[in-house]
């Protein structure tokens, strides 16, 4: 037993470590304000999802035009006249590029439940949103991550660093940093946005959000609504264009 909580440990320092140098570091752009105004034409990817869901609701309520990037659109049950749905998937480029025509930015809140084995879903999907992008001339990407890669590796707190990570999501961080690189190697104007542990509580509306936020050893949490508000101010504040800011209670 000694032996194999050993093993574990020295396991879960090996995958931290190997998390935190995967990350590349690029200086922060300058920040560029584009002068949008509030109103704005935003994609959201993931939008059936729990932070995506969030997101669509409160950019609605900003008075945003959104369009929310679906699999399945039975399953958004958000309906408003600013609201277009546009049925795709990441994996599917051209599905991609056809809902990124005229938006003026991304919100991504992409995230799956293949725990157990190798997969590319974030990269791949972040790859096709970018070239997307690209093609379009959509000049902002607001891309949720984690709390635990890069910059951030440990910082879930020492529960997640010891067990979680290692045993259940170890693939899911690897391609996360995957898709952290692929952001921070794009020419848009990007931050990606980490959260802590996240949940379906209400918003507080008063969080924290810094650079090298997330604890070492304590656990933090936050809730979805709380990071959809964060990520729709990142949509005309410039102060983190280019960085990675984690975000916590
Ligand atoms: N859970 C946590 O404590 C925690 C902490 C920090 C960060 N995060 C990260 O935060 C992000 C959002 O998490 P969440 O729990 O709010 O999201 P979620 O409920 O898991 O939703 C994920 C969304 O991605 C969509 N999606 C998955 N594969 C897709 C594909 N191939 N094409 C198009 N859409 C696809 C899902 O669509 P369907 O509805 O069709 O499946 C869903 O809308 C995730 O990246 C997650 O890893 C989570």
């Amino acid at each position: 037993m000694k032996i194999i909580l050993i093993i574990l440990v020295l396991y879960a320092i090996a995958l931290t470590i190997a998390l935190a140098r995967k990350a590349p570091h690029r200086p922060p752009q300058k920040p560029i304000s584009r002068g949008w105004g509030n109103r704005m034409r935003v994609l959201v990817i993931g939008a059936t999802g729990g932070t995506g869901r969030e997101l669509v609701r409160q950019a609605l309520d900003l008075g945003h035009e959104v369009t929310a990037f679906v699999r399945k659109p039975t399953k958004l049950k958000i309906a408003h006249p600013h609201l277009r749905v546009a049925q795709g998937n990441v994996r599917d480029y051209a599905s991609v590029e056809a809902a990124m025509r005229g938006q003026n930015a991304v919100l991504c809140a992409l995230g799956h439940k293949r725990f157990f084995w190798p997969t590319r879903i974030l990269s791949e999907g972040t790859r096709n949103i970018l070239r997307a992008m690209k093609a379009c001339n959509v000049p902002r990407f607001i891309c949720e991550s984690s709390l635990g890669v890069g910059n951030a590796a440990g910082r879930l707190g020492l529960p997640a660093t010891l067990f979680f990570v290692p045993l259940v999501l170890p693939f899911y961080f690897w391609d996360r940093v995957r898709q952290e690189k692929l952001v921070e190697e794009s020419d848009v104007d990007w931050v990606i946005v980490r959260p802590t542990t996240l949940n379906n509580q209400p918003a507080r509306g008063n969080y924290r959000h810094a650079p090298n936020l997330g604890s070492f050893i304590l656990p933090t949490r936050i809730a979805r609504a709380d990071v959809a508000d964060f990520m729709l101010k990142q949509l005309t504040d410039d102060d983190y264009v280019g960085s990675a800011v984690g975000v916590a209670w």
